[in-house]
């Protein structure tokens, strides 16, 4: 919870690359479900999962498996074809999130064009709504496309904070205090056009503490590290570390 902004700030926890130890071996170890009902246990407030294309993580079968499993939210991460709409459309998560999404790339790199594709994208996200998702649009931490989120009738926009992350790594603070101003002032912008904010990629217990100091940020979607956190100490302790992180940079 917070102290400075009254706003609490909620933990997706993002499970797909549990699904990427699993299917290394091809058998059903690691199971995501398992991860999902940890995870829920530990305080998370969300599952996040990313059905890819290329099923390169999690499959078709782990969509309903964690819905059933779990009794928090549970955020679909996916790109904007006609084959996810229908699968999203068949089994309602509670969100979707739309994603940009290139077979080559190993992680989501960028932020979704909305301003360039603004008409598709209403199309799109239209009957995702009226079924009751809560639409949320991945892009840059780009006023043109914080603007173009708003047309097109999302109710959410995360913003790609990877650039910050990776300009933490290297060290480069000027690099890295420039990206946050812009993530400041796309967050501004985005709650002063009605859209919530969150935010996600890349985030770990040294660089989360100024994301989630952004008063209007109130999600952060968190995978790769906490998964990677856990092989240490567990997903239980991995999430604690970083729940009492957020609520540190919070106040
Ligand atoms: N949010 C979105 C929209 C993503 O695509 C991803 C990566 O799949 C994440 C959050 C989580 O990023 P990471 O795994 O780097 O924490």
């Amino acid at each position: 919870m917070t102290a400075a902004t009254g706003i609490p700030l909620r933990l997706g926890v993002n499970i797909d690359h549990v699904a990427t130890l699993r299917n290394a071996r091809g058998g059903a170890d690691p199971d995501p479900v398992r991860a999902a009902l940890s995870a829920q246990q530990a305080g998370a407030d969300g599952i996040t999962l990313h059905l890819r294309e290329d099923r390169r993580h999690i499959v078709d079968a782990d969509l309903p498996g964690v819905m059933n499993a779990v009794s928090i939210p549970v955020n679909l991460e996916m790109a904007a074809t006609a084959e996810m709409q229908r699968i999203a459309l068949a089994h309602k998560p509670h969100a979707v999130c739309l994603v940009p999404e290139r077979r080559e790339e190993r992680t989501t790199e960028g932020g979704l064009e909305v301003a360039g594709d603004a008409s598709r994208l209403r199309d799109f996200i239209a009957p995702l709504c009226a079924a009751g998702a809560r639409v949320s649009l991945f892009i840059a931490p780009d006023e043109r496309q914080v603007e173009a989120a708003a047309k097109v009738g999302a109710q959410v926009v995360e913003l790609h904070v990877g650039a910050y992350g990776e300009y933490c790594t290297k060290g480069n603070d000027a690099a890295r205090d420039a990206e946050l101003r812009k993530l400041f002032t796309a967050s501004a912008l985005a709650r002063h056009l009605g859209l919530e904010v969150h935010a996600g990629h890349g985030l770990n217990f040294a660089n989360v503490g100024p994301i989630a100091a952004i008063p209007e940020v109130v999600e952060l979607n968190i995978g790769h590290f906490l998964i990677g956190e856990a092989v240490f100490v567990g997903l239980n302790a991995a999430i604690s570390e970083m729940r009492r992180q957020m609520n540190l940079a919070r106040m």
